[in-house]
């Protein structure tokens, strides 16, 4: 049986299951010289009004989502923008990270921010404007409080891969986590020296741990 099939049955018999791998990555601030993108787009930070109007190109959040957090002072919203096309957006996160991998909340260490829910649209990819949104947002961050900028994704993701190294981002540990039902698996390796750690626990342990450990 495929793991599909067996996650699709436990589920049925009501053990939900989660299996995500995630690679941690850091940026330490000042940035590097953001790249330009080609064409005439405007890269700059977005504000709620801008997401209603815009043509959004949907990707991590709908329209109504993205225009709720940017009415919230913890998070910040960059932008590509054409006429009136949005191509390329990435959001910036303080105080906490919403790690929707792992459907976990993550407080985060004083002047750590979060770069999160890069998305390009799928005809304007391969243009720049990934690279210009994730730039921009790390110059918006330096600006204000941000000493620390930290980002996760999948270790499979190569364009997204490509484009952090490509800013100066460093890969970091890597994390493995599995829930069946109540009982979850965390496994973290350490890069720098190949160590790896295991955690065992349900869900509120695991809660603990990403807060204790403040993971980011
Ligand atoms: C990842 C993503 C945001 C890249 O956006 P983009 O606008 O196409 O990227 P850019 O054109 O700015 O490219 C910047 C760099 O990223 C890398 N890159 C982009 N697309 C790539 C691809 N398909 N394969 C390999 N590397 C790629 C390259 O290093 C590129 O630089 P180069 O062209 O000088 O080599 C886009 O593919 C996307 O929206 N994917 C789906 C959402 C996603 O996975 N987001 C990441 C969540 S963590």
């Amino acid at each position: 049986m495929n793991t599909h099939l067996a996650s699709y049955y436990l589920q049925r018999i009501g053990f939900p299951v989660r299996n995500r791998r995630l690679l941690l990555f850091d940026l330490p601030l000042p940035t590097a010289p953001r790249s330009a993108a080609d064409g005439d787009w405007q890269v700059r930070q977005l504000s709620s009004d801008d997401i209603r109007r815009l043509d959004y190109p949907g990707g991590w959040l709908t329209r109504d989502v993205a225009f709720d957090r940017a009415k919230s002072r913890r998070c910040t919203v960059v932008g590509a923008v054409r006429g009136s096309t949005l191509g390329a957006y990435c959001w910036v996160e303080a105080d906490y990270a919403d790690l929707a991998f792992f459907d976990l909340r993550v407080q985060l260490g004083p002047g750590t921010w979060y770069l999160s829910h890069v998305y390009t649209s799928p005809e304007h990819r391969g243009t720049g404007i990934g690279r210009a949104v994730v730039g921009v947002a790390g110059e918006l961050a330096m600006a204000q409080q941000c000493r620390r900028l930290v980002a996760v994704c999948d270790p499979n993701n190569t364009p997204v891969i490509r484009l952090f190294t490509s800013l100066g981002w460093h890969a970091g540990d890597s994390m493995h986590y599995l829930r069946v039902g109540p009982v979850a698996r965390t496994v973290r390796r350490t890069t720098a020296t190949g160590r790896r750690t295991v955690y065992w626990g349900g869900a509120k342990l695991e809660q603990e741990f990403f807060e204790a450990r403040q993971i980011l």
